[in-house]
């Protein structure tokens, strides 16, 4: 893709010249369809840089950011563009930095109980090494088949498993990150305890490619369990899902992972994949794991307390299949919702927040009403045991009046949450979408966050205007045909 010739160039040739001494002329693009395509991320928003450069190498990262920062040329580094919230997509032009092909997986340390790797590996790739030798990475995010290590990082991303296993931040023993200026930092360690001054490599996870380009990650592994199993419960409503998951918890029982749908959600998804899931208002597939004994309790406790909070049916099951068509289900959420309703779009704002789990029933029921308030369709899922909740919007995407109710409802939800104690995101990141609620939630944080990015890049080149830096409103540059706001 990147070895053909130039077709328009809205960047300077000398800064061309010097980028492709850098990296080779297969290594960059100013191909205006590759740059149209840089553009999207697997958000709303859409905005074309003026080159796409793929390094091969640390050096070659820090070469280039030396030529942008002398320059003064915005760089957003990319892993996948799996990311919910715009964090990859260049709002200020400038490059756009792929790092796919900084893929390899170092060194696997079973003993030491750690592996590094380029930020370019795949999540899924990576663990079919690691299960190799009975190892994971447990976080389990939803674009597992696809988003990169780096990426993880940069969003301290997570998924089904974070109720047991954590987030990706709880994993990161060291990374090697870029600079603004070029200085390349190898941060952490190789071992399992670090106690010696401040965790820079830590500092990377949840900074969104604003602080610096990951380039390698030192991972902490997690064993794998022996056996696991899951159970189906199905609610009148989803309220009752809600309390179900947090005396699961209080019990104490930690599922592996706890997945909550409301009614919007299992509709779209019986109509676009067969009915794979019971018809019901609510339910809650919970997956439990470890050694076969304390499995099999644990799924005879599950279905004592989903039957104890008005479960209509409960169905507990070790079969593969089975499992796998329920997985399957949950994960087409996102894009059966868009098959619901003719002419609208699933869009994701408001996609992520993370609630205290005892909160999740009245969490539910203000976003359900909010939904009401502003008669936009909402679904409302996700990672309940660990109080991540997604809600998708059905809107008719070409419609300003639609996003205008859209956004009016996103901006409740946010403040629904930030009253329950919640926060705006949990696992997809700030980005554009969410972040003038980020500010009002994190106001305490925000001026010591600039602090810090202005000692890391005092030129502001590193994905300028998101997070904290972001003055537009959540409507800005949308990917869609609405013209008031593309
Ligand atoms: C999921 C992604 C959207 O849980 O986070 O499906
Ligand atoms: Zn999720």
């Amino acid at each position: 893709m990147f070895s053909m010739e130039c077709e328009v160039c809205p960047v300077d040739s000398a800064i061309c010249e010097s980028i492709e001494k850098v990296v080779g002329k297969d290594g960059y693009s100013t191909r205006i369809a590759d740059l149209y395509t840089y553009g999207f991320d697997a958000s709303i928003y859409h905005k074309t840089p003026d080159m796409v450069v793929q390094p091969r190498t640390t050096e070659q990262v820090s070469e280039i950011l030396k030529i942008a920062n002398a320059a003064k040329i915005p760089v957003v580094p990319r892993g996948a563009g799996t990311g919910l919230c715009g964090s990859a997509v260049p709002i200020m032009g400038g490059i756009v930095m792929d790092m796919s092909r900084m893929n390899r997986i170092l060194n696997v340390s079973v003993g030491d109980l750690w592996v590094e790797v380029e930020a370019g590996c795949i999540y899924d790739d990576l663990n079919k090494e690691l299960s190799k030798h009975g190892f994971f990475f447990p976080v389990g995010p939803g674009s597992a088949e696809a988003c990169l290590i780096g990426g993880m990082v940069a969003n301290n991303a997570s998924g089904m498993r974070a109720v047991k296993y954590g987030a990706t931040r709880d994993y990161v023993l060291g990374a090697t990150f870029v600079k603004a200026d070029g200085e390349i930092v190898h941060a952490g360690t190789k071992t399992i305890k670090d106690s010696s001054g401040y965790q820079l490599a830590r500092l990377m996870c949840g900074s969104e490619g604003t602080l610096g380009v990951i380039t390698e990650v030192t991972l902490k592994l997690a064993m794998k369990p022996k056996t696991s199993a899951y159970i189906l419960a199905a609610f009148d409503n989803v309220q009752d899902a809600g309390r179900c998951v947090s005396a699961l918890i209080a019990k104490p029982l930690i599922p592996a992972s706890c997945e909550l749908m409301d009614s919007v959600s299992i509709m779209a998804v019986n109509k676009a994949r067969g009915n794979p899931l019971p018809d019901c208002n609510a339910l809650c597939i919970i997956e439990v794991d470890g050694d076969p004994e304390p499995v099999e309790r644990d799924m005879k406790t599950v279905e004592e307390i989903a039957r104890s909070v008005g479960a209509i049916s409960v169905t507990p099951t070790k079969d593969k299949k089975l499992i796998a068509s329920w997985t399957a289900a949950r994960k087409a959420v996102m894009t059966s919702l868009s098959a619901l309703k003719p002419g609208h779009s699933s869009v994701s704002l408001a996609d992520d927040m993370a609630l205290p789990v005892s909160k999740i029933p009245d969490a539910v029921t203000a976003y359900q009403e909010i939904a009401k308030k502003y008669n936009v369709t909402v679904a409302t899922y996700g990672h309940a045991a660990d109080g991540n909740l997604h809600t998708k919007m059905l809107l008719n995407p070409t419609s300003k009046d639609d996003w205008d109710r859209g956004a009016a409802a996103v901006h409740e939800i946010f403040d629904a949450t930030i009253a329950l104690d919640g926060t705006v995101t949990g696992e997809h990141g700030v980005g554009i979408s969410k972040a003038p609620d980020f500010m009002k939630e994190r106001v305490s944080s925000i001026k010591t966050m600039r602090e810090i990015k202005r000692a890391m890049d005092p030129n502001n080149i590193l994905n300028p205007g998101k997070i904290d830096q972001w003055e537009g409103t959540i409507l800005t540059n949308l990917r869609y045909p609405c013209k008031e706001y593309m």
